[in-house]
This record gives structure tokens, C-alpha cells and sequence, in this order.
């Protein structure tokens, strides 16, 4: 089979087309024919060396499948060849999405949404999972409470402001002027434009001054630390952003807030949880670009340089 193979680390070159050998599945795995994969922002902090320690060269990255079942071992008995099926590979030690076939554990792996695409199944896994884990498992997001999602037009962002409308909260989301109108059509209720307003003076005013009840970071750094400005005493902070300097708290500990770190976890169940809201057409995808597999390089250029609205799809053509 053919695999973009990460051969040392550093820039976006440093992928290569190879032939490799196809992977086998072992007796609870199964074989899929990869049609669809998506870039995300953790392929280029991969790419360029962020997790060394984790990632073992030469590599093949990339965490979202959607493709078709080609081999199950013997004792998977919940799919069967040919099913279409969507999932997200373990992030770190495990093979990844940039080649034909992938092999994965049956246990992350969930039947494909029947209304989409390859390409439009591929947008959600890793970006759709960790909304999901973000708002649903750990945030904890209750019918008519608040919550600010920051970068609304992001793989993540987009996704959470449209899941967070499904479970009845009132949304404030964070976005560049351009992208307004697609942030306020995914169901924002209060869309800020955070290169030309401050976003804590915005909440502030909003809630009337007492903050809302939940945050969702996909920033990072200086967002946490403001973010006990914003929200409710005894509200709640998640993020998904690792950090990489030490920030005072103190502030948070004063309000009683509950921070949840999360780094999103596989497991088919959330992804069979987003499935029926995709086939109710309560979330969909957002595709910025699709371009064919063999275009890493330029995908991971574009998605570094910033700017992006939703996913960028990489699409496999069959041989
Ligand atoms: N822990 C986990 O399990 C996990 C899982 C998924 C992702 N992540 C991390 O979460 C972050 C977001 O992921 P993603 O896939 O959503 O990224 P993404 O799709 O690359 O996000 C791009 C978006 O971010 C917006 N943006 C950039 N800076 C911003 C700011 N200061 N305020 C508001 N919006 C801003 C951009 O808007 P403009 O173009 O308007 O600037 C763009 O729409 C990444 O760091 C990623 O590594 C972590």
C-alpha cells in the first residue's frame, strides 16, 4: 500500500510517499480501506517534533478514518467486510489515517453516519469526539446554561457550538469578522469577533456581570488564565490545549471553578452518540477544502498558516 511517511521531524516536507506494507489485524481488529482522513493541528505539532518522546520515526501520522472494513480478525463479531465505518486511531504509539489501509482495535471503531460522505464522515472523529468529551462528558453542560466556545470556526469549535445548541444552552463563540455569518448559522447566540473586541468585556456585559457557566478553551495559554474572569463562581473550565509555561490560578481557586483537562480519549460510544445526531441533521460537517491524500504537504502548510473554517479533508481515490 501507499503511506505518507514522516521521515524526520520538522516542516511540512518532510513527508514522503512510500510503498509500505499492508497491515495485518490481529484476532480484535479490523482492516479498513481508508477512503477519507482529516488534517488536525496535533499532525503538525506531530510532524514538527512537539511529542518526540511519543512518536517513534520514520511514521505514519493522522487521526481520522472514514473508510470501508476490508479484513475483521476472528473475534470481531460487530462488523463484518464491506460496513463503512468512521473512527479516530489512538493519537500516539499506534500506526496512523495518512495511508490506503489502516488497522485499528474493533473497539474504537463505529459504523459511519448513513447520510454523509467519506469526506464529510472524516471531519468528525477526532474534532466531533473531543466536543463531544469537552461539553457532554466532562463539562457537564446542563439544558439552559452558558457557555463561551472559543474558536467557533475551528475543526473543534464548530462543531461544539452546533452540539452545544442540541443540548439547550445559550452559546457565545469566538471567531474572526469573516467567519461571523457561518459561526452565527451554526447556532451561536452571541458571536464576538476576538481580534477586534475583548471577549471578556463581552461575556461580562452579556451575563450581566456574573459570567457564564462553562467555558471551552481551544486556545490555551493566556485564554486560561482569563478565563475565571468570565465564568460563574463555582462554574467550570475545560481545555484542550496543552501547557507549556506555568500560569496562576489563583483566581479560579477563589471561585470555586472545576478545570477539566482533557486530552480526548477513543471509544466508539461517543462516536455512535454523535452519528444519531448527524443522521437527525442536528450537527454537520465543515469542510473548508478537499484535496487528494497526496497532498499532505500542502495540507499541513495550510492548516499551520491559520485561517482555516472547519476541516480539511484529504480524500483517497481507490487505485
Ligand atoms: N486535547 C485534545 O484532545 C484535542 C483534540 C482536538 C484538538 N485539540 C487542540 O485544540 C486546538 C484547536 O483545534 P482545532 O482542530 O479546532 O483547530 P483549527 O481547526 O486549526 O482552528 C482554527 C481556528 O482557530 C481560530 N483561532 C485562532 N486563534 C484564535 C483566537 N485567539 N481566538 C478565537 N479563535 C481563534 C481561527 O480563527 P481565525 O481564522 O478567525 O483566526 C480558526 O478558525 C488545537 O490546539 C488542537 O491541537 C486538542
Amino acid at each position: 500500500m501507499k503511506a505518507a511517511v514522516l521521515k524526520a521531524f520538522g516542516d511540512a516536507e518532510s513527508f514522503e510517499i512510500q510503498t509500505v506494507p499492508k497491515p495485518v489485524p490481529k484476532a480484535n481488529q479490523v482492516l479498513v480501506q481508508v477512503c477519507a482522513t482529516s488534517v488536525n493541528p496535533v499532525d503538525y505539532q506531530t510532524r514538527r517534533g512537539d511529542y518526540k518522546n511519543l512518536v517513534h520515526l520514520p511514521a505514519i501520522i493522522g487521526v481520522d478514518i472514514s473508510g470501508v472494513i476490508e479484513v475483521i480478525g476472528e473475534a470481531v463479531t460487530e462488523f463484518k467486510v464491506g460496513d463503512e465505518v468512521y473512527y479516530s486511531p489512538q493519537i500516539f504509539g499506534e500506526s496512523g489515517s495518512y495511508a490506503q489501509y489502516h488497522v485499528a482495535d474493533a473497539g474504537i471503531v463505529a459504523i459511519k453516519p448513513a447520510n454523509l460522505l467519506h469526506v464529510e464522515a472524516a471531519c468528525f472523529p477526532l474534532a466531533g469526539g473531543t466536543a463531544w468529551d469537552c461539553l457532554v462528558t466532562r463539562g457537564n453542560l446542563q439544558v439552559g446554561e452558558t457557555v463561551l466556545i472559543h474558536a467557533g470556526a475551528g475543526g473543534v469549535g464548530s462543531i461544539a457550538i452546533q452540539l452545544a445548541k442540541v443540548m439547550g444552552a445559550y452559546v457565545f463563540a469566538t471567531c474572526s469578522s469573516k467567519n461571523r455569518d457561518l459561526v452565527k448559522e451554526l447556532g451561536a447566540d452571541w458571536v464576538i469577533d476576538y481580534r477586534n473586541q475583548d471577549y471578556a468585556a463581552v461575556v461580562c456585559q452579556e451575563t450581566g456581570g456574573l459570567g457564564v457557566d462553562l467555558v471551552l478553551d481551544t486556545i490555551g495559554g493566556e485564554t486560561i488564565q482569563r478565563s475565571p474572569e468570565i465564568i460563574r463562581p463555582f462554574g467550570r473550565l475545560v481545555s484542550i490545549v496543552d501547557i507549556a509555561t506555568p500560569l496562576s490560578l489563583l483566581e479560579a481557586w477563589g471561585k470555586n471553578l472545576t478545570i477539566h483537562f482533557v486530552f480526548t480519549p477513543q471509544y466508539r460510544t461517543k462516536l455512535d452518540a454523535l452519528t444519531k445526531l448527524i443522521e437527525r441533521a442536528q450537527l454537520r460537517p465543515v469542510i473548508d477544502s478537499i484535496i487528494s491524500w497526496d497532498q499532505v504537504i500542502q495540507a499541513h502548510q495550510r492548516l499551520e498558516q491559520g485561517g482555516t473554517r472547519g476541516k480539511i479533508v484529504l480524500e483517497f481515490i481507490k487505485d
